[in-house]
């Protein structure tokens, strides 16, 4: 099993994404509704956030919802919506605690109400929170926001606010909804899909990305930590040689 002590502080991911997948699989497993695995899925959020906190990674982004889960059944919708309602409410206290900013980012308007109002809230109960930056993508697809990203820069354009000629990757950075946040190092993904579901698709670009079987509501601690091993034991050349790199 993987302990905290092994982990290199000078080589961490500045900052970690993880596609939270599998609770309904872990649902099905022992005979339960699907809603029980979104259910103890929220403690696996909980130990990752610690975890995170306390390892000293300074960005952690988690896929709670995309554009596409909107097809879902209307039900489980809802019980996923009210499920981030009452989790928001319980963990602020959590949240000041460990000193841990909230961020949100996706099509937030889709969102019912009160979920916009709860969040909208925490967000500005923990602002000035600096040691983590944990960012909920929340009816996030990347493809929404890199589309949203076009229609705002060309409206800039067509209004003399920007030039074409003055468009570069850091103007797209920032008119996307990651705008405060740095490229993702390490990318996350449980139950043994190896696939990117819509999930940022232009942060990426560099990442490390790292697959395990753990279904959500079964990643603890130690799984993060198996994580952050393995992503320290690569080399990033960034397209460069490793003998540049040495
Ligand atoms: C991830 O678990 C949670 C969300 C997508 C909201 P799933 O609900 O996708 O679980 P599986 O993939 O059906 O097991
Ligand atoms: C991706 O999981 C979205 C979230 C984890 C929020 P899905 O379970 O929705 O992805 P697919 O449909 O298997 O690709
Ligand atoms: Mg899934």
């Amino acid at each position: 099993m993987a302990h905290l002590d092994q982990i290199d502080p000078k080589k961490l991911p500045h900052h970690v994404a993880i596609i939270m997948d599998g609770n309904g699989r872990w649902a099905k497993k022992q005979g339960l509704f699907r809603s029980k695995g979104h259910e103890s899925g929220t403690k696996a959020v909980r130990d990752v956030i610690e975890a995170t906190a306390e390892i000293g990674i300074p960005f952690l982004t988690l896929y709670a919802f995309s554009t596409e889960n909107w097809n879902r059944p209307k039900l489980e919708v809802q019980t996923l919506m009210r499920l981030l309602v009452s989790s928001l409410k319980k963990e602020l206290p959590t949240l000041h605690k460990n000193n841990i900013k909230l961020n949100a980012i996706g099509a937030l308007e889709d969102l019912p109400k009160k979920a916009q109002i709860e969040l909208r809230d925490v967000i500005e109960d923990t602002k000035n929170n600096d040691r983590l930056t944990l960012t909920l993508a929340l009816s996030y697809g990347a493809r929404e926001e890199i589309t949203k990203t076009i229609k705002e820069i060309s409206s800039k354009v067509k209004n003399n606010i920007i030039s074409i000629e003055n468009i570069d990757e850091s103007i797209i950075n920032e008119h996307l909804y990651t705008l405060n946040l740095p490229d993702v190092d390490l990318l996350i993904r449980t139950s043994g899909e190896q696939r990117i579901s819509n999930f940022l698709l232009w942060q990426i670009a560099y990442a490390e990305l790292y697959f395990t079987e753990v279904l959500w509501p079964d990643f603890r601690k130690t799984d993060l930590y198996e994580a952050i091993l393995n992503f320290q034991n690569r080399e990033r050349r960034f397209g460069k040689t490793s003998e540049q790199l040495n």
